[in-house]
This record gives C-alpha cells, structure tokens and sequence, in this order.
C-alpha cells in the first residue's frame, strides 16, 4: 500500500514548492512506502547530521539539498562536527587540507540550509528540548535516545540525507517509534546497584545495549534520584552497545510512572539483573588496550552540562597534567562560554587541559597521528574508539581516576 498523501504533499512531491523540496518528499516516500507508512506526520523539532569529513560521500549528500536550494523550514539544530577553531590547532599534530575542505564544506553546505550551528550532541542542552509526544526528525544516536526517553517525545533513528529531507519538508513519514503501540517495552533490567559516578550509569547503558539492543528495555532499580545527565549517560552507552533508541527507567522517565504503564500489555519473560560484579566485567571489556601507557585523554562524550564541568574544575585545580599527553575535553559552546564566565573553564586551562568545542574525536583524522590507546570516563566513547574511523584502543576510567593518572600535583 502506498502512502496517502494531502493535496499540500502532492504539490511538494510534484515540484511546486522547488527542486530541494521534491527531492526531499521523493525520498521520504520511499522510505514510507518501505516502513509501510500510511501517511506524513508534522515534525516539530529537527538535529540534523555534520556528516563524517572523512568520506567524500557524506560531503556531496549534504551538499546535493544544499545545491537544490534547500532551505529548513524549522528551527534546526546540527550536531557536533570539525569546528573551524580546532583545524590544525597543534603544530606537531597536523592535519591534512583535504580534511580540513571536507569540514568546511559540510559547515557551510548545513549553514546555507538555514541551521543553527550548535554543532553539539546535547541539543535538549541548547534550547531544542521538544515537549512530551512531539514527532522529531533527530539525528546522533544518544540525542535520539534521549528525545525518545528521557523527554518522552518520538524520533526514530535514522541516517544522514533522511535528516536534511525532514527538516526541508518538515514531514516524516508515520512510522517506527512515531506510534504508541511501538514504544512499550518488551525486556526488564533490574538493577541491584547503587551507581557511583557517571561511568558508572554509562556502564548500566553499556550492558542494556548490550543484552537488549533490538529491544525496548524497562529498567528497575535506578536511584529515585537520578538526574537528567546520568539518564543522558546511560542513554548514550545504550545506544552506542545497542542501538537502543528508546528505554524506560520506572519512576524516572515519563512514559514509565509505573512498570505497568511502561509495558502496557506487554508480557515478556526477558530480564537481566546487574549488579556490581556485572559493573566491573563491562568496565573490563570496555577497555581494549594491552599496556598503561596512553596518549590522551578524552572526556565529555556525550557534551557536558556546567556541572561535569565545574566537577572537573574542582579536580583539576592546583594539578598539572603530564608532559606528551593531550586532555580533551569535548564541549558546547554555550556551556564553555558559562563555564568561562564563571572561571571554571580558566582553571580546568591552567592545568593544561583544553577544550575543544563543536566537536568530539571522531571528527579528527586520528588514524594518521601514530596514537595507540588512550583514556576515556565515556562508556559511549570507549565501545566506540576502537572502531572505524579511529581505531583507537581504550582504558575506561572514572574521572576522577583520570585525572589522577594524567596529572601531577
Ligand atoms: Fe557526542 Fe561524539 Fe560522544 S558526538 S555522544 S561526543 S561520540
């Protein structure tokens, strides 16, 4: 069955809107008519995609809506990218111009669109924090997850092109987590720990993914006061493990008040219980490199609030990191500008991190720098390392663990 359509639609499919609007209907059709959609839904929030700089293909994808002359018809946030500020920021780490053209290519095709460049994987954190049941067209795994959970609003997970076509038409196909019977949940964590820290809440989203990544996991037991960060977390290792674009967590998410509501009627005889021997065997897998020595550490994966960030100021001060390694740290611009203004950003400087800003290290062409392992406190970043496209081993620690083994006093 094909798709119904509005007469409004059908003028967009038919070209009257323009050439970007009729590409972007033709695709989004197909992907209806592929999900058995019977009809378009208005979407209300878009984050789109700053593709990989690393394939020339994902540039002149972007690029062909741009060409078209497409324009966002909402207000439309982009996810973390290269940012301009960090080219070729260390003289004895160079990168090559043609990673450095493909990066501005991207920037400038998405800001020819109309988008607001947060260029950050925490829109909820930059002003796109949709409201409960609103339809969303968002890209990055965590912030679909964390749409989906902890707002309660739907977004399926889609790729790259589908994004541009959504917010230029400012539709999507009726599908997937758009529809109620799709999002209750169908497997039960239990969790019989107290989770100490943040990696510790990753490390939970690690295993969730882990054991239930094609599920609707609905998971028990978290402290009755956990906080949007720590749910933002776990989310984000859910994701990255699982591909979970959807978890309850009774009593702290809207959708699971209770366990009743956040099953519906659903039965399953799926469950998994973890507890802290489970915590310490995911920290262990998650930590790929074969000897103590790293090159860098990396933290704010995903982005952090002001309070990660005034928490490493507190560990940082007074401390030195060590000589030939780098310590990242990953940020929004808006939460740097805050935490300069309150001088946290200037104390976590003088021990000689550095932020970087609009982006994370899968943006850098990290391969052709000679690193072997380096230090995380992400979970999300610590599964994801190892991989294309930067083959990195990990060691994951808690953050205060890493800054105790990258500094000196
Ligand atoms: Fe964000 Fe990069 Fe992690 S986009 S969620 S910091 S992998």
């Amino acid at each position: 069955m094909s798709m119904k359509l509005t007469d409004e639609e059908k003028r967009m499919l038919n070209g009257d809107c323009g050439e970007a609007v009729r590409y972007s209907m033709e695709i989004l059709v197909k992907l209806g008519n592929m999900y058995g959609a019977e009809r378009f839904v208005e979407i209300e929030s878009a984050h789109v995609a700053m593709s990989y700089p690393h394939f020339q293909g994902s540039i002149e994808l972007v690029e062909s809506f741009a060409d078209k002359g497409g324009k966002f018809k909402l207000p439309t946030t982009s996810n973390t990218t290269h940012w301009t500020s960090n080219f070729n920021r260390w003289p004895d780490l160079p990168e090559s111009a043609e990673h450095i053209e493909r990066c501005r290519r991207m920037i400038a095709a998405v800001k020819k669109m109309g988008a607001i460049l947060t260029c950050s994987c925490t829109p909820y954190y930059q002003g796109n924090l949709p409201r409960i049941g609103a339809y969303c067209s968002w890209t990055e795994s965590s912030a679909i997850t964390f749409a989906n959970s902890v707002c309660g609003a739907k977004a399926n997970r889609i790729t790259d092109g589908l994004d541009k076509a959504a917010a230029i038409t400012g539709k999507m196909p009726y599908f997937g987590l758009y529809l109620d019977e799709n999002r209750k949940g169908n497997a039960l964590v239990k969790v019989e720990y107290s989770p100490r820290n943040l990696t510790e809440y990753g490390l939970i989203g690690y295993l969730v993914g882990k054991y239930f990544g094609d599920k609707t996991p609905v998971i028990e037991g978290l402290p009755p006061n956990t906080t949007v960060n720590q749910l933002k977390v776990l989310g984000a290792a859910a994701a990255g493990s699982g591909a979970v674009p959807l978890f309850h967590a009774v009593g702290l998410t809207p959708e699971a008040r209770t366990r009743e509501q956040a099953f519906g009627r659903n039965k399953t005889d799926l469950e998994i219980k973890i507890g802290p021997k489970d915590i310490a065997a995911a920290a262990v897998d998650l930590s790929t490199a074969k000897s103590e020595h790293f090159d860098a550490v990396f933290l704010g994966c995903p982005h952090p609030d002001i309070a990660e960030v005034k928490y490493l100021a507190e560990l940082l001060y007074g401390k030195r990191i060590k000589k030939g390694i780098k310590f990242w740290i990953f940020i929004s611009t808006d939460v740097l500008l805050l935490a300069r203004n309150l001088g946290f950003a200037q104390i976590i400087e003088e021990s000689g991190a550095e932020f970087l800003e609009r982006t994370c290290a899968i943006f850098f062409d990290l391969k052709k720098w000679g690193w072997k392992n380096v230090v995380t406190d992400s979970p999300k970043f610590a599964n994801l390392l190892p991989s294309d496209p930067t083959w990195l081993d990990t060691i994951l620690l808690d953050t205060e663990s890493c800054i105790k083994v990258a500094t000196v006093q």
